[in-house]
């Protein structure tokens, strides 16, 4: 028998799950719950995707893809590149056992609209003293072939990850278990390697696993790390980013040279002095940096 679809369940606006305040405690420190209005969006249909995935293929740096058989250990940059065009995997995407990343999808103006609406949301979990650090709002979109793993890693970002066709399962771990996320791997992160993180096999039992079915929205905090497996159909989520102070980074990029000196460094956020001195000399060097290149 046909059922007519339901739209009770559709969301018009983004929305937390649990308490607003409780969200606001949580931000940046541990995984939650939220929802969009973005399940099965026109805007994220494969034929309007394909079209923004020609667009990022023109900036460069904003399209990476690969293709084949992972597993969660497995680092991208390590993974083959598909023998195919980017419009050829949009055709096969059911079987290409691909994973496209389309980055800065806000640069085009009917995007954009959608991440002002995050913008406004995250703001407001933030609150108006949380507001002031977060800055830079980004938008990327994820494709995922049928089965596809994505691989452990850890980002830099204040993150909402919001599924908006088909489904997956996502494991996120505490951004401070230093077990699961070193010190080391994060300061690697910032001045070597983006892909720093290293799967542990202890990780699956101390991360929190949330199922992802369109309109449904993770917050990752920065350098929490993750990793997904997808579902039996084509998965489309989106990226929704801000950024914290840079202080935090060019510190753990300070930490990275004091470690490479045999010096083992204080993390940051134990000593805002130290935080802000390891941070003035990282721009200091830039500068130098900067006038030799003149
Ligand atoms: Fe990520």
């Amino acid at each position: 028998m046909l059922t007519s679809p339901s739209f009770v369940d559709i969301d018009t606006q983004w929305s937390t799950v649990d308490p607003l305040a409780e969200c606001r405690r949580e931000l940046h420190k541990k995984a939650f719950a939220a929802r969009h209005p973005l399940a099965n969006h026109p805007l994220f249909s494969m034929g309007a995707l394909a079209k923004v995935a020609e667009e990022a293929s023109r900036r460069n740096g904003d399209l990476y893809v690969d293709a084949g058989n992972f597993t969660f250990a497995d680092k991208w940059d390590t993974t083959p590149k598909p023998n195919m065009t980017i419009p050829e995997i949009f055709e096969r995407i059911e079987t290409a056992g691909a994973w496209l990343v389309l980055k800065h999808v806000e640069t085009n103006p009917a995007y954009m609209a959608l991440l002002d609406e995050f913008k406004a949301f995250l703001l407001e979990i933030a609150g108006p003293e949380g507001s002031k650090l977060l800055s830079n709002a980004e938008m990327i979109v994820l494709i995922t072939s049928p089965r596809r793993k994505s691989a452990f890693h850890f980002d830099a970002e204040v993150n909402f990850l919001a599924q908006v066709k088909g489904s997956k399962d996502i494991w996120v771990c505490d951004p401070m278990d230093r077990s699961v996320t070193t010190e080391e791997e994060i300061e690697q992160y910032y001045t070597v390697a983006n892909n720093a993180g290293t799967y542990k096999p202890h990780a699956e039992k101390v991360a929190r696993k949330f199922t992802l079915r369109p309109g449904d929205s993770v917050h990752i905090p920065t350098h929490a790390s993750h990793w997904v497996q997808n579902h039996d159909s084509v998965s489309v989520s989106v990226s929704f980013n801000m950024e914290f102070p840079r202080r935090y980074s060019d510190t753990y990029r300070a930490n990275h040279y004091l470690r490479r000196l045999g010096l083992k460094p204080r993390p940051p956020g134990t000593s805002d002095f130290v935080d802000r001195s390891k941070a003035a000399a990282i721009n200091s060097l830039r500068q130098v940096k900067s006038l030799i290149r003149r």
